[in-house]
């Protein structure tokens, strides 16, 4: 786990991320609770892990963050803890900076006045649990200005672009497909709610973005994968890489070919192939493996960096080695810094291997 589709933990200095949700198995107490983040806090800080606990409710939810092998060690004790059960990783990725730098474990908790913080970090998230219902709501009603106003009062409060995406935004997509798959809303009403969080990652760029660099001298083409008809992972990303400064297009091609063709007019210098953030479409494995061995024959004098996004590959990044794809991103945010990265590797390669680099 938290390692990229190459079994590594990728650039120096990246950080993995976890965030999950459990139920306690006893409902402890404010000495119970004490007790546990105060031998936690200890432990992480020898294991520069940070990170936010909130307790409500008789559920846990907990964002970690630290080097991959660090908190991978952690993740095993934390897994086993007969405190809580019903584990339910939420998010899974790696990113290039920190959320909670201050916090080795910041407690948040309804139950009790022990909470320490009084600034909180200038990202970290609070309540996040509650949020998440919020959005969907909003997204189910299709209430787009209360959206937008829901995004701003987060930004206020210090919330980055960062968390509001992956602690909020791709959480709710997930909600809304396992509603839909469990009955509780319609497919209108999925459609309607992908759609609000689509409007809901603009207005994270549009409020939170500002400071983006925007010298990229690379070009990327974002494409559902064919036949794909949830586009929200993608339209995200077209924020994120252009606030990074890429030449972006965006395509919703209908078969191979059409995405091959497309490829071979532009020559993008990466290409990214989503899913649905929404649904598991672990049944599009083959497909996609065609898709990318098609696309890598499209310009086969014009190596392309290709990535693969979507549910399945939040929950399970190794799953890009499989589809022969470089990379598999867990999350939209960070994702043109990584594939940055992979561009500049690409291209060395090519020079080094004697063909002409673009
Ligand atoms: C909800 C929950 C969150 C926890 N979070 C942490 C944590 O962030 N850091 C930590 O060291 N232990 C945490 N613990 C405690 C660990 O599960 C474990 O008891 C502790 O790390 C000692 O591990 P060991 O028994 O493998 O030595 C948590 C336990 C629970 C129930």
């Amino acid at each position: 786990m938290l390692q990229d589709s190459n079994g590594s933990a990728g650039n120096e200095g990246w950080i993995a991320c976890l965030t999950y949700k459990s139920i306690a198995t006893a409902a402890p107490s404010v000495a119970d609770l004490h007790t546990l983040v105060g031998r936690a806090r200890a432990r992480n800080r020898k294991l520069s892990v940070t990170g936010m606990l909130l307790y409500e409710g008789g559920s846990f939810f907990q964002t970690l963050e630290g080097p991959p092998e660090k908190l991978d060690a952690l993740w095993s004790s934390i897994k086993q803890d007969p405190r809580h059960d019903h584990i339910e990783v939420l998010s899974e990725h790696v990113a290039p900076a920190r959320l909670f730098s201050d916090w080795d474990l910041l407690l948040q908790s309804r139950q009790d006045e022990l909470t320490p913080p009084a600034t909180v970090d200038r990202a970290a998230p609070q309540a996040v649990a509650g949020h998440i219902d919020s959005l969907v709501e909003l997204a189910l009603n299709a209430d787009d200005v209360r959206i937008n106003a829901f995004i701003a009062a987060l930004e206020d409060e210090g919330w980055t672009s960062h968390a509001i995406v992956t602690l909020l935004i791709e959480p709710c997509a997930r909600a809304l497909g396992d509603a839909w798959l469990a009955d509780d809303c319609s497919e209108l009403d999925l459609t309607i709610g992908l759609s609000m969080l689509q409007l809901a990652g603009h207005a994270v760029r549009h409020y939170a973005n500002a400071r983006s660099a925007r010298h990229s001298r690379y070009s990327i083409l974002l494409a559902t994968a064919p036949g794909e008809q949830h586009m929200l992972g993608t339209t995200i990303l077209a924020d994120q890489f252009t606030d990074a400064g890429w030449r972006v297009d965006m395509a919703f091609p209908d078969s191979d070919e059409a995405l091959s063709n497309q490829l071979n007019a532009q020559r993008p210098d990466a290409v990214d192939i989503g899913l649905s953030d929404a649904m598991q479409r672990l049944h599009a494995l083959p497909r996609l493996r065609a898709t990318i061995d098609h696309t890598r024959l499209a310009a086969p004098d014009h190596p392309t960096v290709i990535s693969v996004g979507g549910r399945m590959f939040a929950e399970a990044a190794a799953t890009a080695a499989s589809v022969g794809a470089d990379h598999a991103r867990m999350t939209a945010t960070g994702a043109s810094i990584r594939m940055a990265e992979l561009v500049r590797q690409s291209r060395k390669r090519r020079s080094k291997s004697g063909s002409s680099p673009q």
